[in-house]
């Protein structure tokens, strides 16, 4: 692996081989979404806790400073909305040359394994990976899971961290599965970060299932909703940070997560 490369996954993947990634870059299909109509606002408070931010050029151009020294994590693939046919449907939207220009660390692109697109999505990080590897530029593959496509098992996310990763994928990332999910790290010879999916009732939901991913073999998350829709996100951020990067236990991160918000209702 050359230097460039190395160096922009040492920037993401700590030194502990873990990862905290913020995705934000829900608006490209969904537009703006509860809580991230402002997404410069959401995450001000969120950005010293995050290894790197996921999202689109759109939104780092108009609402990150440019002095911001978190890595960038672009996504380069959509062309699709909620309201449209298929969430499956999407090309390539933002060039490598962009993708330099913005300084990217990494870029990100959906496949859509089984879906009417497949083929198409699969050949989108193909092509992708080809180019970035000319210029060191790590991919990270979204193993997406569409209208129609909520088959968040093992043998099906397996199957899809895999052909990102034949493909060429430096990153892979997925969803949780409570049964297999070792199965799913097992089968992926790159590293393995899981989304957090739409926002669950109670946050030790999500320490727990983001604790047992790490046990079986995720290098960290990958995770949005769940915490910045959180009425209570810089606490939630923090405490998944002390999952992470300190391996505590899920009723560790509670007890940090109780301790934080304790201490912002009395500032
Ligand atoms: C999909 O909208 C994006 O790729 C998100 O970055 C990904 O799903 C992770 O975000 P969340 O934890 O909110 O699911």
């Amino acid at each position: 692996m050359d230097w460039g490369m190395r160096n922009r996954l040492a920037q993401l993947i700590q030194r502990d081989g873990r990862a905290l990634f913020l995705p934000i870059d829900h608006g490209y299909f969904q537009g703006p979404t509860h809580r991230l109509e402002k997404p410069g606002r959401t995450i001000a408070p969120l950005l010293p806790y995050a290894d790197a931010i996921m999202l689109t050029r759109g939104i780092l151009r108009s609402c990150v400073d440019p002095t911001n020294t978190k890595p960038i994590i672009l996504r380069v693939s959509g062309g699709t909305s909620v309201v449209g046919e298929d969430l499956s449907h999407e090309g390539i939207t933002t060039s490598v040359k962009e993708a330099i220009r913005l300084n990217a660390s990494a870029v990100s692109l959906s496949i859509f394994v089984g879906s009417r697109y497949e083929h198409e999505t699969l050949m989108n990080l193909a092509r992708l990976v080809d180019e970035c590897e000319d210029y060191g530029i790590p991919v990270m593959a979204v193993t997406a899971v569409g209208r129609g496509l909520e088959k968040r098992e093992a043998r099906y996310l397996a199957l899809c961290c895999r052909i990102a990763a034949e493909l060429g994928a430096r990153v892979v990332k997925t969803y949780y599965c409570r049964e297999g999910f070792e199965k799913v790290v097992e089968g992926c010879p790159v590293p393995v970060v899981i989304a957090g999916g739409p926002k669950v009732d109670s946050e030790r939901e999500v320490f727990e299932f983001v604790y047992d991913a790490l046990q079986k073999g995720a290098i960290g998350v990958n995770l949005g909703r769940n915490i910045w829709q959180h009425d209570h996100p810089v606490a939630m951020i923090r405490a998944l940070r002390a999952i992470i990067h300190e391996n505590a236990t899920p009723s560790e991160a509670q007890q940090l997560f109780s301790e934080i918000k304790a201490e912002a209702a009395r500032t």
